[in-house]
């Protein structure tokens, strides 16, 4: 499959890599093994010894956790991908003893990689997502999905939210998304924003029973910014109606997609709100979230994904509804951007 190079993908939660150990990890068909260097600083090398060809997740970390050792043969490699230790002969390093290095980052409690040449790794290409990390623990509920299915489909499944009124409903959805008319946004070559408004209607039940009042009429709002290749900003929204959006209730979500393979994807999603800040409230809404996620949404993803099968998208000449202004909008960047770097190329 063809990647978007130029582009920083999200690699993991920060936490996923803990101090000391060894992640293997496959982002866009590349094998990738992370660790964090003595002063914390996480690296991402090619899971392969050039030896045998060994995977060094397999492996140990030594030399105080600066350097990883091949499990076959003990080849050592620091998080340059430098070898600095050959246990054989003389000891003499051979010149074709390194791994690639691959440009890796830290931001907002993600590990972001990038996936072109290093020289051109530009840090400010990376959308801020601060908001999520500004949540107590107590407002906060993240999870990681990895899903059968093609990257994209995650990006048309949040940047059309009326299936939350259909595939969530009950619980996520109240039918006001589909009743609003979305409004799409260019901003920029690499982003796109759709945004729903409403007004009248009762608020999902998730929303509704943490309002003052329950089952009255409401105003919501619900905001995507969907960044290339497939990273979204999610606030969603409701207050009594006529009321300011500072005294109804407010969530912040990330849903972050990377492809694995070709067919699958890594799927994490942060979810953070403004209300029902309490380990007993996080605990209850956790469910709610994990079902309509996990449940729902991912055996749609991948039920899609088998339907479709190996064929490209647009040769099954999808039919377009107006709620699928966003998703199609970021596709075509999606495209354009890919189709650009291989004019580039
Ligand atoms: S395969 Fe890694 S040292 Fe031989
Ligand atoms: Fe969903």
């Amino acid at each position: 499959m063809t990647y978007l190079r130029n582009v920083w993908y999200v690699a993991g939660f920060a936490d996923e890599l803990a101090p000391g150990q060894l992640l293997a990890r496959t982002l866009l068909d590349e094998p990738l093994v992370f660790f964090r260097q003595p002063d914390g600083h996480a690296v991402a090398l090619h899971d392969r010894c050039p030896h045998r060809f060994a995977p060094l997740s397999a492996g140990t970390l030594c030399d105080g956790g600066a350097a990883v050792q091949c499990p076959y043969h003990g080849l050592r490699f620091d998080g340059t991908g430098a070898c600095v230790h050959n246990p054989h002969g003389s000891g003499a390093i051979p010149k074709a003893a390194a791994v690639k290095r691959w440009t890796l980052t830290e931001r907002d409690g993600l590990l972001w990689l990038w996936a072109g040449d290093a020289a051109g790794a530009d840090e400010s290409l990376i959308p801020d997502f601060s908001a999520v990390t500004r949540a107590p623990a107590d407002a906060t509920i993240r999870g990681y999905l990895p899903t059968a299915c093609d990257y994209r489909l995650l990006a048309d499944n949040i940047m059309d939210l009326t299936h939350a009124d259909f595939l969530h409903a009950g619980s996520l959805g109240s039918g006001a998304i589909t009743r609003a008319k979305a409004q799409v946004d260019d901003m920029g070559e690499r982003s796109v924003r759709i945004t729903w408004l409403s007004s009248g209607d009762r608020a999902p039940a998730a929303f509704d029973e943490q309002l003052r009042e329950q089952g009255r009429p409401t105003d919501q709002w619900t905001e995507v910014t969907w960044t290339a290749p497939c990273a979204m900003l999610l606030r969603v929204g409701a207050t009594l109606q006529g009321e300011p959006r500072e005294r109804g209730v407010a969530t912040t979500n990330l849903h972050l997609a990377t492809p694995e393979t070709t067919g699958r994807t890594h799927y994490w999603y942060w979810s953070t709100r403004d209300f029902a800040v309490s380990p007993h409230a996080n605990a209850a809404i956790r469910p709610v979230i994990e079902f309509a996620f996990s449940q729902q949404d991912k055996p749609m993803l991948e039920a899609q994904q088998r339907r479709i099968g190996l064929a490209e998208f647009w040769s099954l000449k999808p039919v377009l509804l107006a709620s699928d202004a966003g998703a199609v909008r970021a596709r075509r960047k999606l495209d354009a951007l890919i189709a650009a770097e291989g004019a580039n190329a």
